[in-house]
């Protein structure tokens, strides 16, 4: 029998992966931050030196990453930065990219690692495209602005001196391009519970979601 699987899709800064991690804590389930294979990407072709903008750069890169290089770059500090998200957000509209990274999440939630007894995987297009029968489907949102406020806090706290202005452009335009691209753009599956968490704190957002859980599973 196949293991359930919790999607939880969402816009950047949404805290869907916070909530992704404490679900999956709470299930004992396996964790798959999707984001970070996106970002890998960038980062590796970013320190080769490539261009971003190169469809086919992009995909060979895609392809070559294998398990070993994906487990290395989802603990590199590098992953985290901006400028990795940025080129993440590019290089992620690239159908090549997409198709090159479909079979290690498919493969990661019909088999989660350690015997966990299912998997929690995050992303943008988990409950649309890469598991449509996801038990349970979850896509946490918020305001652009309360999302630029959460992002221009956290780089705050990391020693940087933002411009909110800048943050919030730089937040609208990732989202215009994730929900724009031609391949798997960000939208709530149909069968999505919808979570906008702009008004709630961290405590609601996550009873709400583990609520939902146990309705469905
Ligand atoms: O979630 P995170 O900010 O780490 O994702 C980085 C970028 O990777 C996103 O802006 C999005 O363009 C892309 N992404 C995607 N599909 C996913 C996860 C992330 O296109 N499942």
């Amino acid at each position: 029998m196949s293991r359930p699987v919790i999607a939880i899709d969402g816009p950047a800064a949404s805290g869907k992966g916070t909530l992704a991690r404490k679900v999956a804590e709470a299930m004992g389930y396996a964790l798959l931050d999707t984001g970070a294979l996106y970002r890998g990407v960038a980062l590796t072709m970013i320190r080769a030196g490539a261009d971003l903008g190169d469809a086919d750069a992009a995909t060979a890169t895609a392809r070559s990453l294998t398990a070993t290089d994906i487990d290395r770059l989802t603990h590199d500090p590098d992953l985290r930065l901006d400028t990795t998200a940025s080129g993440a957000s590019r290089v992620s509209a690239v159908p090549g990219v997409r198709q090159a990274l479909l079979d290690f999440q498919r493969a990661f939630a019909a088999n989660p690692p350690d015997g966990r007894p299912g998997a929690v995987l995050d992303g943008r297009d988990i409950g649309t495209v890469i598991c449509p029968d996801a038990a349970v489907k979850l896509f946490v949102t918020a305001s652009v602005d309360v999302r630029a406020k959460r992002r221009f806090a956290e780089l705050q706290g990391r020693g940087e001196k933002p411009d909110f202005a800048d943050v919030l452009a730089d937040m609208r335009a990732r989202d215009d391009r994730d929900t724009k691209r031609a391949v798997a753009p960000l939208v709530p599956a149909v069968d999505a519970v919808i979570i906008d968490n702009s008004d709630m704190s961290p405590q609601q957002v996550l009873d709400t979601a583990l609520a939902v859980v146990r309705e469905k599973l």
